[in-house]
């Protein structure tokens, strides 16, 4: 199978990851820091060192501020629902935002009253750092953002949001969801001060890992609470970072996995322009010049993530991603992408779209295969 479906979840991972998950589950088995046995030591180990480097490589000052969820999605949720919210309170968003985000400012929309402006974001940037600007009110109290669209793989400036959101001292929440793994992300350098991502897309590590990381001196409270391994005798949840925001045993096989993962990522990272990049650009290039197809998201020279969002001639991009898979072994992700803000954007709610997003893995052969797939399928709908 040719798999384009990156975007949705990474397939293969480099074997150091499936390597490291095996050994954790097989040889060490025990509860991180519930214990002060050999092998408790060094499961919490395992946790400490993916903290650590968690840290180094998204610019996260404190690794203790470096959490563990099982998804972007649950971390998210801890960062929007762990601040502290009032009747009258206000948040910017974008129009690009994923329903990870959505749905929690939605929820607190109704618990609290908590209002929110969506901006939209179409590819002008000053434009757009001027409404954020201008939506600023003395209510707001966060800006929490996507880095790139999980739809086009449009990047939003985030850094320049940032610094629109420091002047008037105002947290940002990134959501990284998009870019982790695909591109250089520092919080400090980029005055971030919550980021939420996921293992298991451009980081290539196991499903089951995310993380949120926190900056400077935001306050959270805990949506869960329960046995930390420490501070038993207290009955409330204690204070110190992690153990105030992580309740419960960790995915410590999932955590050594994310941590391979990671390492993984930090040997490859050294400057080239990803080959998943590349790749995105070709099938761009290449879709572009079939009659009846329609693009979406950036142009090719411009950045983007390793995402290519399209639709053939008038057809559901279901019905075309069903095509792909039955008849030409193809995985792509079509229709909404829990993602319905970015399609009233672009104005494609009625049949969503195709997207072909990639990874390392793939090659120059598939994306070439994929063409000429999509140049079969659109010509048998145009002799229809
Ligand atoms: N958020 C993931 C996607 O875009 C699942 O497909």
């Amino acid at each position: 199978m040719i798999y384009f479906d990156q975007a949705a979840s990474s397939h293969p991972k480099p074997p150091v990851v499936g390597e490291a998950m095996l050994y954790a589950l097989n040889e060490i088995g025990a509860n991180p820091g519930r214990g002060s046995h050999k092998l408790a030591k060094e499961a919490a180990g395992i946790i400490t060192k993916t903290r650590k480097t968690a840290s180094r490589i998204f610019g996260c000052s404190d690794p203790k501020k470096v959490l563990f969820y099982q998804n972007a999605t649950a971390a998210l949720n801890q960062a929007i629902k762990g601040l502290r919210w009032s009747k009258g309170d206000h948040v910017i968003a974008t129009t690009f935002e994923h329903n990870s985000i959505r749905r929690p400012l939605e929820s607190i929309n109704k618990q609290y009253g908590v209002s929110v402006t969506y901006v939209p974001w179409n590819g002008d940037e000053s434009e757009f750092l001027k409404q954020i600007g201008n939506s600023i009110r003395t209510e707001t109290r966060l800006i929490a953002v996507t880095h790139a669209s999980n739809v086009t793989g449009a990047v939003t400036p985030v850094e320049q949001i940032a610094s629109v959101a420091n002047q008037s001292d105002i947290p940002i929440l990134v959501d990284a969801s998009q870019t982790a793994g695909h591109k250089t992300l520092h919080m400090r350098n980029m005055g971030i001060d919550m980021m939420a991502l996921p293992g298991h897309k451009g980081l290539l590590g196991p499903q089951g890992t995310g993380m949120l990381m926190i900056e400077g001196d935001i306050d959270l409270h805990p949506l869960n609470h329960g046995g930390t391994g420490s501070y038993s005798e207290n009955p409330g949840q204690p204070s110190q970072w992690p153990e105030r925001l992580e309740s419960g045993t960790l995915n410590t096989p999932g955590i050594a996995g994310l941590h391979a993962a990671m390492q993984s990522y930090e040997t490859r990272n050294i400057g080239n322009v990803p080959r998943e990049t590349i790749l995105s650009q070709t099938v761009l290039q290449g879709l572009k010049q079939i009659e009846g197809i329609t693009c979406y998201g950036p142009d090719v020279q411009d950045e983007r993530m390793p995402i290519v969002a399209f639709n053939v001639l008038n057809i559901p991009s279901q019905e075309i991603a069903m095509v792909l898979d039955s008849h030409y072994d193809i995985a792509v992700r079509a229709g909404l992408h829990c993602s319905p803000l970015t399609h009233e954007t672009l104005n494609t709610t009625n049949r969503g779209v195709v997207r072909a997003s990639f990874s390392m893995y793939n090659t120059e052969e598939e994306a070439e295969q994929f063409l000429q797939a999509i140049q079969e399928v659109t010509e048998s709908y145009n002799l229809v």
